[in-house]
């Protein structure tokens, strides 16, 4: 197979690239993402798509969706921190289109990319945590993506890391997500500042507001980065959080590169180092077995797109046996 299209649709703006074999992406464009709007998404994702089509020679088109993909690649069930909800996004860009469309997990396919392409492509085992507003996970086990009985798999950030914690977009409480996302970040930020502390006074003022709801998660990431003691230790409280959370992971699927991505993960070391070290104490058999190593993401805002360009040219995964 040729070219295929892959489209990586994120909050703000859905970002659609023409991509070959290689991975390497051609002709690209973009539209802003339809607040709150499930058609308007769906329109933006089709116009996007029907502009690369129209300049080159396209045969499959891959969306990568924040939330919980159908095992036939083309539903997309439920999104915690999107308004999808049994939504048929496969059928519909694929009937205006006329083009065959598969749907993937963003965090899924940000992986791949990563494992086809990017920081994973010697491994044949690997988990990937992709920390943004939510947090997105994915498996390659033996070269193999984990997808489970209903595609579904990996949705690491929903493991319930504190019983009875707060509360998630899944409807449960106490997710990984609530503890190690970017949206954590901002929250922990934003709390300290409100209770009167010295060191997130100073932080607001490097990040130039005074008003802590004016807070976001790349000001705390810049601020970290300059130095600011306050946004150090939230980001190394987040990678605590995700060091421990992998360490549970890393039992269940023994892989042999942790590749962490994601918009949060442009804090590099701060938040890698922390988790590696968080990890390092709490592995069970910590002494007695082998450790993965951590790296970071390499295809930084593109992984996803190009992953899910490739996952589109290759076959559906076998359905279901029936008993
Ligand atoms: C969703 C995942 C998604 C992740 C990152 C989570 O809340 O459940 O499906 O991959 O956010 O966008
Ligand atoms: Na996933
Ligand atoms: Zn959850």
């Amino acid at each position: 197979m040729g070219l295929t299209i892959g489209i990586d649709v994120g909050g703000t703006k859905i970002a659609a690239g023409v991509v070959d074999e290689n991975g390497m992406i051609g002709a690209r464009t973009h539209r802003d993402t339809p607040a709150d709007s499930v058609d308007g998404t769906a329109t933006a994702i089709c116009d996007a798509a029907a502009e690369l089509i129209a300049g080159h020679e396209v045969e499959a088109v891959g969306i990568g969706a924040a939330g919980f993909v159908s095992s036939d690649r083309s539903t997309v069930l439920f999104a915690p921190n999107l308004a999808w909800r049994n939504e048929p996004l496969g059928a519909r860009v694929s009937e205006t289109l006329k083009i065959p469309v598969v749907v993937e997990n963003d965090a899924n396919a940000a992986a791949w990319g990563e494992f086809a392409f990017g920081a994973a492509k010697h491994v044949e085992h690997m988990l990937c945590i992709t920390v943004g507003t939510g947090i997105g996970g994915a498996v390659v086990s033996d070269g193999e993506m984990l997808r489970g009985a209903h595609g579904v798999a990996a949705e690491l950030g929903h493991m319930r890391v504190v019983p009875g914690g707060h509360r998630c977009g899944c409807g449960s409480r106490g997710c990984l997500e609530q503890y190690a996302s970017g949206r954590a970040l901002v929250r922990e930020g934003r709390a300290q500042a409100e209770s009167g502390s010295i060191a997130a006074a100073q932080m607001l003022s490097v990040c130039g507001i005074t008003d802590p709801a004016e807070l976001t998660g790349p000001m705390i990431t810049e601020a970290a980065m300059a130095g600011d003691p306050c946004a150090v230790e939230l980001l190394e409280d987040l990678g605590r959080w995700l060091g421990e959370g992998l360490a549970s992971l890393a039992t269940m699927f023994d892989p042999t590169l942790i590749v962490i991505g994601g918009g949060v993960s442009a804090a590099k070391d701060l938040l890698m180092k922390s988790a590696e070290v968080a990890f390092e104490k709490v592995l069970p058999a910590k002494s007695n077995r082998p450790h993965p190593t951590f790296t970071l993401a390499e295809l930084g805002n593109d992984a996803g797109l190009i992953g899910a360009a490739d996952l589109a040219r290759r076959p559906a995964p076998i359905p279901e046996r029936t008993r």
